[in-house]
Order: C-alpha cells, then sequence, then structure tokens
C-alpha cells in the first residue's frame, strides 16, 4: 500500500523537529530521498494512477521532493555554521595573531655570483662546461706540466681517494679535457669546487669554489687576456676598475702571472681590506703553456690560448664584505636570507 503525499509530508516535518546531528541529517536524507526512500516509493506508485491523473499527481511529488530537499539543505547549512561558531569559541583562536611566514627557498650567494660571472662572459663568447670534482692525477697535474716531483703535488695539500684519484686541487683540471673533447677556437668557463687540505679559517677552507676561463685559437694574444680580464672585472665590480698585473709562476701558462684590481672598497687609496697597498689580488693568469697544448692534442705551433682561474669565494666575499668564508659553509639561515 502506498503511503499518501500528506502522510510522508507530515511524517519529514515529525522527523525533521527531532533531527540534530550530522548523522541524523544524512539519516534523514536516506530515509525521504534514497534510492529506496519515501519519495521513490511514490514515483513507484505512479504506474498505478488514472494515466489522466498522472501529470499532476506527478508535479505534487517532484514539489514535495524540492521542498524536502531544500529543508535538508537548509538544515545542513545551519547545522554546520553552528558547529563552526562551537569550534571557534573552544579553541579560542586569536585572530590578530600574525600569520605564518613561509620561506621560499633561495640560490645560494655563491651561486648567484656564479650566474653573473657566467653571463658576463657568455656575452664574450665563453660557453660554460663543467669538470669532475673527483679526477685523476693526469688531468689535475700531469697534462698541466706538473710532473711527479712538482711541490705542488705533494700529498699534504691534495685528498687522495686511492693510487691517481683525487678531489681537484683546481678547475684548471678542465682545460686538457676540453682541449680532448673540441678542436679551437675553444672559448670554455668552468666553475666549480676546488679541494684543499688546509686549516680552516675565516680565509680558507677545504673546499672551495673556483672558476677557470680558458680561451684557444689562432693568434690568441697576452693582450687578449688583458682585455678580456679588465671588461669582467669592470663588469663584475664597477665601471672604474683597473687591473694590474704582476709576472708570476705557474707550470702550465707561460707568461704566468698575477692579476690585481684596485681596491674596491677605498678605490686604491689604502684601507684595511687591501691592507694599505691599494690593490686586491683576484686571479691567476697567462698564455697556456706549449706542453698543455700538446697534451689536449693542439699543436702550439698553429695555436695560441690564455687561460686564468680565480677564488670565487674570495670575489663573493670582496663584493659582499663578508669578512669569514666559513659562512658559506654554514649554512645559517640569517646570513643566507641577506642575500635573497
Ligand atoms: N689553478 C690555479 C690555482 O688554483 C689558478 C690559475 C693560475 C689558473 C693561472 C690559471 C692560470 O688558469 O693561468 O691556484
Amino acid at each position: 500500500m502506498q503511503t499518501s503525499l500528506i502522510d510522508i509530508r507530515s511524517q519529514f516535518d515529525k522527523d525533521l523537529s527531532t533531527t540534530k546531528t550530522a548523522a541524523e541529517v544524512e539519516a534523514l536524507k536516506i530515509k525521504f530521498l534514497g534510492k529506496k526512500g519515501l519519495i521513490q516509493d511514490l514515483m513507484k506508485g505512479l504506474k498505478e494512477v488514472d494515466p489522466a491523473e498522472r501529470p499532476a499527481r506527478g508535479k505534487e511529488i517532484n514539489d514535495l521532493k524540492e521542498t524536502i530537499t531544500r529543508q535538508i539543505d537548509e538544515l545542513f547549512l545551519s547545522q554546520s555554521s553552528s558547529e563552526l561558531k562551537e569550534r571557534l569559541a573552544r579553541e579560542d583562536i586569536d585572530t590578530s595573531l600574525p600569520g605564518r611566514r613561509r620561506f621560499l627557498g633561495k640560490k645560494h650567494l655563491i651561486s648567484q655570483v656564479v650566474d653573473e660571472m657566467l653571463q658576463i662572459l657568455g656575452k664574450m663568447g665563453f660557453s660554460v662546461q663543467v669538470g669532475p670534482d673527483i679526477d685523476s692525477e693526469f688531468y689535475n697535474f700531469e697534462a698541466l706540466n706538473m710532473g711527479p716531483d712538482h711541490p705542488a703535488r705533494d700529498m699534504q695539500d691534495t685528498f687522495y681517494i686511492a693510487d691517481q684519484v683525487l678531489l681537484r686541487t683546481h678547475t684548471s683540471n678542465v682545460q686538457v679535457r676540453v682541449m680532448e673533447s673540441q678542436r679551437p677556437p675553444i672559448r670554455v668557463v668552468s666553475p666549480g669546487k676546488a679541494f684543499r687540505n688546509e686549516d680552516i679559517s675565516a680565509r680558507s677552507h677545504v673546499f672551495f669554489h673556483q672558476l677557470e676561463a680558458f680561451y684557444v685559437d689562432k693568434n690568441v694574444t697576452f693582450g687578449d687576456l688583458l682585455a678580456t680580464l679588465e671588461q669582467f672585472f669592470k663588469q663584475l665590480f664597477h665601471p672604474d676598475v683597473q687591473i694590474r698585473v704582476r709576472p708570476s709562476y705557474f707550470p702550465f701558462v707561460e707568461p704566468g702571472m698575477e692579476v690585481d684590481i684596485n681596491c674596491i672598497s677605498c678605490k686604491g687609496a689604502g684601507c684595511s681590506l687591501c691592507k694599505q697597498t691599494g690593490w686586491l689580488e683576484v686571479a691567476g693568469a697567462g698564455m697556456v703553456h706549449p706542453e698543455v697544448l700538446r697534451f689536449g692534442g693542439v699543436d702550439p705551433e698553429e695555436y695560441t690560448g690564455f687561460a686564468w682561474g680565480m677564488g670565487i669565494d674570495r670575489m663573493v666575499m670582496l663584493k659582499y664584505g663578508i669578512t669569514d668564508i666559513r659562512m658559506f659553509t654554514e649554512n645559517d639561515i640569517r646570513f643566507l636570507e641577506q642575500f635573497a
């Protein structure tokens, strides 16, 4: 027997008045609007209704369904808002407190400056090529004209990993690798880590960063080297920067030299940063030694080249007035976030 519309309506009103919790609302919804609910029963009963009355009866059922749906929705809404109010009162949230700050990761200062250096050299036509941190004695020493008895190969300064395998002591280890893999003209810049067994202090570390720039072609001259260095340091520090070179010895260049720039802090007048000399040492450089070109399979009768290498950490320290190299590896967020 089919329950009448009026009965269902009054049944619903009665149930609604006693419905309180979320679970009860759900049960009410299933009882009246579910697939096997009372409204559905009414729909099924339509078959037995006189066809002439069916449309009117169908409309009545639909109206009832809509009313019930709306009332259940309203109950649901008022119930969740009262639950929310209760929860807010219970949890006692202080809405005047400042929000939590979200920390976004940033590039490390060293990486930022490396990017800048690569950009400057990129515009001059140098492309980036990185060498391995772990390398053989051959590429780190031998091929750079540092034979077995060379003092730079002292075990005390170099971290050996196995026989003839070491942590590279400089980024110059890329030079011969690059020449082996490509023919001149070669214009390569190579940033990376270098390792030396030194006492850790404010000024030196066992692990630091270097950048090597390397150019091999026909007719590359000492003048090209000077002009490139000057342009590079002007763009990195200041358009008024001047460079000065002093003869020095590195086995893989001839002639070799030390490069200074006039002190960026006192502009050459003399201060504590430049130890009153007015100059800061910034790089080692020179014309690639014929022996090194030969190791790379490049004919020194036909080609010449220049190379320079420099400590990146020191450049960053000068540029930003940082006085302790250890700051770079301590990962103190108070230091790092100053260079966002
Ligand atoms: N590799 C040297 C060092 O670590 C720096 C250097 C000096 C690199 C002279 C060069 C150069 O390319 O020509 O001290």
